[in-house]
């Protein structure tokens, strides 16, 4: 039995988790610090790692208490330390330094998206390799082809905002709320449907980006002309543009490479539309796995999983290892 710590502050969630074996989570708590940021309408950096470093040790204690277990039981600990905004980073990274050292277990450097993608292995089911892997969240929409453990290509990501970015900031400006995606998927349900045909985004065939500045700016220049639409409508169709776009591409990916899993993770697979859009498009033979909810936003459970991928291939950091604001 192996028994990791995975620590994550890459971003506005504090969180620490006990993971058994790569794959049950025996403890995942996490601290939002949406509270701070939803005024500003987006994470400011420096609140955010302030926050991280008043938080994370009472995080790792609870952890610790949650999975019934106590420091001398760790046989790794894992950190996010890439990507992510580098002030916040460096909280998980620094504490988990700090943990290898005084107990001389073995630390590991994680990749914030390989994680992700890795939550939906951490609900009983054992990796399947290869498969095509769609990130969407407030930082990031990449397709990734994943051949294995740290073996992922780049297919194709944004080229502007992120999909999850696009929900936030059409949310802001139709004065919606913080964090937009809930807020917009809940009220796209209340749409008496009547659709309005925002620009559809038309690469040269082949072309696997993703764009969503566009969209978003047309929703801006549809209200700016019509201050009377049904505002259920509008989001209602925004919704469906940002998400079709992204089940279509991940069934490209896998359909022309001959890959028959599709693993979606981020804050944006949360979205019961786009479950939904992958459930439908889904053939014979074709296997989509989404994780739950809590573990598709940021959390410690992915980072103490894919942790241990790297435990067991003996793939350990040194004390050397640093944060990067870029994968
Ligand atoms: O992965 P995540 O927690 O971390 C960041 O990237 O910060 O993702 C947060 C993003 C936000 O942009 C939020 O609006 C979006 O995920 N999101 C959703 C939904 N829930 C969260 N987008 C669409 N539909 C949702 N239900």
């Amino acid at each position: 039995m192996t028994i990791g710590l995975g620590l994550e502050s890459s971003c506005d969630e504090t969180a620490a988790a006990v993971v058994k074996d790569g794959r049950t989570v025996l403890a995942n708590i996490i601290s939002s610090q949406i509270d701070l940021h939803r005024v500003y309408y987006g994470v400011v950096p420096e609140i955010a790692s302030r926050a991280h470093l008043e938080t994370i040790n009472i995080l790792i204690n609870r952890a610790l208490d949650e999975a019934g277990i106590s420091f001398a039981d760790l046989d790794y600990v894992a950190a996010t330390n890439r990507p992510g905004l580098v002030g916040s980073l460096l909280v998980a990274l620094q504490s988990a330094k700090v943990i290898s050292y005084a107990l001389k277990i073995p630390l590991i450097g994680v990749n914030h998206l390989e994680a992700h993608l890795y939550a939906a292995f951490l609900e009983g089911r054992e990796p399947e390799y290869p498969y095509i892997g769609l990130l969407v969240s407030g930082g990031n929409t990449v397709l990734y082809h994943v051949r294995g453990v740290g073996d992922m290509e780049v297919i194709g990501r944004t080229v502007d905002d992120a999909a999850g970015e696009a929900f936030d900031k059409v949310a802001k400006h139709m004065d919606l709320g913080y964090p937009g995606g809930p807020v917009i998927e809940r009220l796209a349900r209340t749409s008496g449907r009547k659709p309005i045909l925002f620009p559809k985004i038309l690469p040269e065939p082949g072309d696997q980006r993703f764009s969503y500045s566009g969209i978003k700016t047309a929703v801006v220049n549809y209200l700016a002309a019509n201050p009377g639409a049904d505002q259920a409508d509008v989001v209602h169709s925004f919704q469906e543009r940002v998400l079709e776009i992204l089940a279509r591409r991940a069934f490209a990916a896998a359909r022309s490479r001959g890959i028959r899993t599709i693993v979606v993770a981020g804050g944006v697979a949360a979205n019961g539309r786009l479950r939904a859009l992958l459930a439908e498009g889904r053939r014979d033979g074709e296997e989509i796995i989404i994780p739950s909810p809590i573990l598709c936003t940021d959390n410690a459970a992915m980072v103490a999983g894919i942790g241990y991928r790297y435990f067991a291939g003996g793939r350990f950091d040194g004390m050397d290892i640093d944060v990067r604001a870029r994968a």
